[in-house]
């Protein structure tokens, strides 16, 4: 679903480039970037789009209208550019604002953007926004950035303009997804590999529960220091590299909570590299019960989860194997957002509707369900 803003209609004229960027649903490996660990996101169908053209006033700002929300963002580019308003300005001023600091000059410019990533669906919007501004400043300025710096400079621009402390998953995936492949991303080295995913008989289906996730609430960062905590106590330089029976042996030794987030951080590296191999070997069912694991170890030991998601997760079990469900899970950094089911083809249509109607007799809220292939990373459409 690739939505192209109304640029000649806000302008009056057509714009000279055009770029797209994608969000994510990551299949497994959650709160394990930022321990130095493996992930296996995809870039999903849904994406931010941004079109542009050189301003005809001669004022240094870039001018923005995001057509989703009918809302519009001057940004002042004579300056170093600081946090503003509307509050989504920031991902693009923090990305402006990197390309300024590497010394990149940046013309005013008039912008047209439109989104089809759900706003707090834990689908990486945000990085959508983000990696879209850096596309289309590369086709811009004629400034090509390397892939891994693209996607440092994007997180940089949530850490800083955002406040959220995030990993490199979301970034990383919405610039380097290819289509018809997950990106098994190790944190640690950054280094990438592509895993094909183009079975015809499995499909993927993300269930936004509808129920909004916001991270910069405090406790993605609280969840970041106990992580931090745990490998000072086992003197590691990230959890990656620590194994179950080490943590074990210093259980007395740190808190309990501590314990419990290190226990799943090091459980669920083992099940994504786990599941990168099922999917290699096209084992439905062996990738679907590590998804229910990490589901089970991030509502019970990374306590992350809340209530909508798990009802969406009981509700898979309850369709079952039987039912056409491998495996389901919440995705993304949690308290609200999706979840992501691994489901039989032919067996999609009639999990939609069951889902649709358990979730809400369960919660009385309308989940928003949908299916998507791997997707394609940021691409230049026009221009
Ligand atoms: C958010 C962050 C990512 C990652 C996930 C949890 O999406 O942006 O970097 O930490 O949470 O896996």
């Amino acid at each position: 679903m690739l939505k192209i803003p109304e640029f000649e209609k806000i302008y009056g004229r057509p714009p000279r480039w055009i770029v797209a960027a994608p969000g994510r649903v990551n299949i497994i490996g959650e709160h394990t970037d930022y321990n130095g660990g493996f992930v296996l996101p995809m870039a999903i169908e849904r994406y931010a789009v941004m079109a542009a053209d050189l301003s005809q006033v001669s004022a240094p700002r870039i001018f923005i209208h995001d057509s989703h929300v009918g809302d519009t963002a001057q940004i002042d580019i004579s300056k170093p550019v600081v946090k503003g308003n509307p509050r989504w300005s920031n991902y693009v001023r923090g990305v402006i604002a990197g390309f300024l600091d590497r010394g990149v000059k940046i013309p005013p410019l008039d912008v047209s953007l439109v989104s089809t990533v759900p706003l707090g669906g834990g689908l990486s919007s945000s990085a959508a926004l983000e990696v879209s501004a850096a596309t289309l400043l590369e086709a811009v300025t004629g400034t090509k950035i390397d892939p891994v710096e693209k996607a440092l400079l994007c997180q940089e621009a949530e850490h800083e303009f955002a406040g959220v402390p995030c990993g490199i998953m979301d970034q990383f995936v919405s610039v380097m997804g290819q289509k018809n492949h997950l990106l098994l991303l190790d944190c640690r080295s950054r280094q990438t590999e592509l895993v094909p995913m183009n079975d015809p008989s499995v499909a993927l289906l993300v269930i936004n529960t509808n129920v909004k996730h916001e991270l910069s609430g405090g406790e993605y960062a609280h969840r970041r220091a106990q992580c931090e905590t745990a490998t000072k106590i086992l003197g590691v330089p990230s959890l990656r590299d620590a194994t179950a029976a080490e943590l074990e042996c210093a259980r007395s030794k740190m808190d309990l909570p501590v314990f419990r987030r290190a226990r799943h951080v090091i459980g669920e590296i083992e099940r994504t590299l786990d599941a990168a191999a099922g999917i290699r070997n096209a084992n439905g069912r062996s990738v679907g019960q590590l998804m229910y694991a990490s589901h089970y170890s991030l509502r019970d030991d990374y306590e992350v989860s809340c209530e909508a998601l798990d009802a969406v997760v009981e509700i898979s079990q309850s369709i079952g194997i039987e039912g056409g469900v491998y495996g389901c899970r919440m995705t993304g950094g949690g308290f609200g957002g999706s979840c992501v089911a691994l489901v039989r083809t032919d067996a999609a249509d009639a999990i939609t509707v069951k889902m649709a109607a358990g979730y809400k007799t369960k919660t009385g809220i309308e989940a928003a369900i949908f299916s998507s292939r791997p997707a394609a990373g940021a691409t230049v459409i026009k221009g």
